[in-house]
């Protein structure tokens, strides 16, 4: 999926508490780049990814994906992200209650469409979840209950994966392992792949980097 910010920009709050989390910035990424986004704490990293991922309304300029604005209206904005974008977080934001074979298949029910079988267990192997589905996430380890996250994220096969410091609450072996299994799985399906990082090892793994200085997107080094 092509994304194009046009004079994108947040700011949080309102009067004497407002945040410029984010100043007009205006970029183009094509449909399967690798992108890293990397900047200090607090730069406005995760705002940014919230604002491409539409989880997050800008608070001027656009967005256009594959040249389209978002719709306006909340069930068809849902049905959208649900279709197109798969996100992956630090904290892996599995559902507790669930399985990890619940957490995976979740998104495919909330669309309402009839899960591809061979895909997601050609996914689970590949991850090498087989032995673990009936486990709640309470029961994995942080690298299983990552590769969980990513197999949920890939489950609607959508065109735009967004990650938030990905391997920010993993060892130094595992983060290795979640970023190839990430660079593997976007060569094989092309998806668009933007991962927040404030590793340079990682960041550096990127044929583009985009960085963020106190809101501002800067240097985008190719
Ligand atoms: N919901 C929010 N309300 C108010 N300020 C926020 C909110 N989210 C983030 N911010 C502020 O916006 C700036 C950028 O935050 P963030 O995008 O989370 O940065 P990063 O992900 O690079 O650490 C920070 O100053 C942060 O405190
Ligand atoms: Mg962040």
């Amino acid at each position: 999926m092509n994304i194009q910010t046009k004079s994108l920009s947040k700011i949080y709050g309102e009067g004497e508490a407002a945040v410029t989390a984010l100043q007009p910035c205006s970029f183009e990424i094509s449909g399967g780049e690798r992108v890293a986004i990397v900047g200090a704490s607090g730069s406005g990293k995760s705002t940014l990814l919230h604002l491409l991922g539409a989880l997050d309304t800008p608070s001027g300029g656009s967005i256009l994906f594959d040249g389209k604005r978002l719709p306006a209206q909340e069930e068809a904005l849902s049905r959208f992200r649900l279709s197109n974008i798969g996100f992956i977080f630090q904290e892996y934001n599995l559902l507790p209650e669930l399985t990890a074979l619940e957490n995976i298949v979740l998104p495919s029910l909330l669309r309402g469409k009839k899960k591809d079988t061979p895909y997601l267990n050609r996914l689970i192997e590949r991850l090498d979840l087989s032995d673990r589905l009936s486990h709640f996430p309470s029961q994995l380890s942080g690298g299983q209950q990552q590769r969980v996250a990513i197999v949920r994220a890939l489950t609607n096969k959508p065109q735009l994966l967004l990650c938030d410091e990905p391997t920010g609450s993993l060892d130094t072996e595992h983060s290795r392992q979640v970023m190839e299994l990430l660079e593997e799985l976007q060569a094989e399906y092309g998806f668009t792949l933007i991962v927040v990082t404030h590793n340079p090892d990682i960041a550096e793994q990127f044929p583009r980097i985009l960085t963020l200085s106190d809101g501002m997107v800067g240097g985008d080094l190719t």
